[in-house]
């Protein structure tokens, strides 16, 4: 028996001035885009932005349903319109903010499980690493490709 490691690395940065311009445009769309959140039943308001390679940027905020499941969350809201607007384009990045009742959390909201198994689908269809960026109002984390956030990521089929 060998026990293994799995290694993930990421950027903190205590503002939006740190980030590259390109960055702080994308986080802030996502910021903005929490306004757009339809959370009648959680109050969590998320909002995410998509870079698409040719530079476009779609925006999205989560859907709840009063049919628990029907309801989606931002990113996914983000990539699928991103998908279903320009087909022949592959997504760059993506940044996400969240918060109760539209106040920013302190620290980043991380995507859930599902989102992040559709972010390394996108990926995996892009062949180049999808950049994720977690919005909180004293911290966001960059992380360069989904991979650091999805180890083992389901790629079988
Ligand atoms: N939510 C997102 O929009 N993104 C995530 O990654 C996690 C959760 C939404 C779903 C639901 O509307 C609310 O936040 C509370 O879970």
């Amino acid at each position: 028996m060998t026990t293994k490691e799995i290694k993930s690395s990421f950027q903190e940065y205590a503002s939006l001035d740190e980030l590259s311009p390109e960055d702080r445009e994308l986080a802030t769309k996502a910021i903005r885009s929490m306004s757009h959140a339809y959370a009648p039943y959680s109050h969590f308001h998320v909002g995410a932005a998509v870079r698409m390679s040719n530079g476009q940027i779609v925006r999205g905020a989560n859907q709840e349903n009063a049919a628990f499941p029907s309801g989606i969350c931002a990113e996914r809201t983000a990539m699928f319109a991103a998908g279903a607007q320009y087909p022949d384009k592959y997504i760059c990045s993506i940044a996400l903010a969240g918060g109760v009742h539209g106040r920013l959390t302190d620290h980043p909201a991380t995507p859930c499980g599902a989102c992040r198994q559709v972010m390394a689908q996108y990926q995996a269809r892009a062949g180049k690493p999808i950049s994720v960026l977690m919005v909180g109002a004293k911290a966001i984390w960059k992380f360069e490709k989904v991979d650091d956030i999805l180890p083992f990521i389901f790629n079988s089929i």
